[in-house]
């Protein structure tokens, strides 16, 4: 058997054309367009990546676009009253802070000094917490675009044996949190784990999400299996690949995603929507 693929970027643009449709439909009812705020520090060139392809689609879909490139060694006080500014400021429906932060600068303390409502990455323990009990508001955007996808297969979640691999804010707990709320039997693996293969082996849906090339063997993957790979590792040849060994995986799964172009056009996407839906929804 050779797995489906789900195609990340096919979805991602449908996604985003939702958007943009949804902006014209706000601004023809005459309101302001969204506006997201989005806050580099430092000049990591990963980072500066992902804030243009995140500042790209702003414009793309007619969001009002506010870029803040601070210095590396900004004080976080500094950081912490341009968060203020910016919760403060009735044009800006999300705050995003692009992370990892300089060493200096504790991401906790930025996270949570965000307005929930602003909160569009939903890193804040408010989202966090709200996604937990099955009241979620914003969601973080990595695990709830890889809900969109899996909506995509038209398979039911409900029952599934689901093992994430990695345990991480961003990705591995939000994810736990969001395939439990579809009825899954969740198990989080980590770097302690003692047995990942025979975890894996079992799972009808694996995701991994550690950062470590090919660390997700094709051969533990159960027959008939969604694998959904999450890891973004550049290679020595200058390649990107996921968690998952891909070619392997495939012949025994029924869907996977790529990497590139699986999971990662979804981040973006799903950012965009928390963004149309804090402007709709939560500043009236
Ligand atoms: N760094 C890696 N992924 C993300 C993300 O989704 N949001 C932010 N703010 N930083 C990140």
């Amino acid at each position: 058997m050779s797995a489906q693929i789900l195609d990340g970027r096919a979805v991602a643009a449908e996604v985003r054309s939702q958007v943009k449709t949804g902006v014209e439909q706000r601004v023809a009812a005459g309101r302001r367009p969204p506006g997201l705020a989005v806050v580099l520090v430092g000049e990591s060139p990963a980072s500066q990546v992902y804030v243009r392809g995140k500042r790209n689609a702003c414009h793309e879909v007619g969001f009002v676009s506010v870029s803040h490139d601070l210095p590396a060694d900004t004080p976080e006080a500094e950081i912490l009253a341009l968060v203020d500014e910016l919760n403060a400021d009735p044009g800006v429906d999300g705050i995003l802070v692009q992370l990892p932060l300089p060493d200096h600068v504790d991401p906790k303390k930025v996270i949570e000094r965000i307005r929930p409502d602003k909160d569009v990455d939903g890193f804040h323990p408010y989202n966090m917490g709200r996604l937990a009990v099955r009241m979620p508001l914003l969601c973080p955007c990595t695990p709830h675009g890889v809900m969109t996808l899996l909506s995509r297969t038209g398979v039911e979640l409900a029952g599934l044996d689901a093992v994430i691999v990695g345990a991480s804010n961003i990705v591995g707990r939000p994810m736990a949190l969001e395939l439990l709320g579809a009825g899954c039997t969740v198990t989080v693996c980590h770097s302690r784990t003692r047995d990942l293969s025979a975890h894996i082996a079992r799972a009808d849906l694996v995701v991994a999400a550690v950062g470590r090339p090919g660390l997700i063997r094709g051969a533990w993957i159960k027959p008939g299996a969604i694998v959904i790979d999450v890891g973004m590792n550049r290679l020595d040849n200058g390649k990107l690949a996921g968690d998952v060994e891909f070619d392997a995986a495939r012949e025994r799964a029924a869907w996977i995603t790529p990497v590139p172009g699986g999971v990662g056009p979804m981040t973006i996407a799903t950012l965009l929507e928390n963004t149309l839906y804090a402007a709709n929804e939560l500043h009236p």
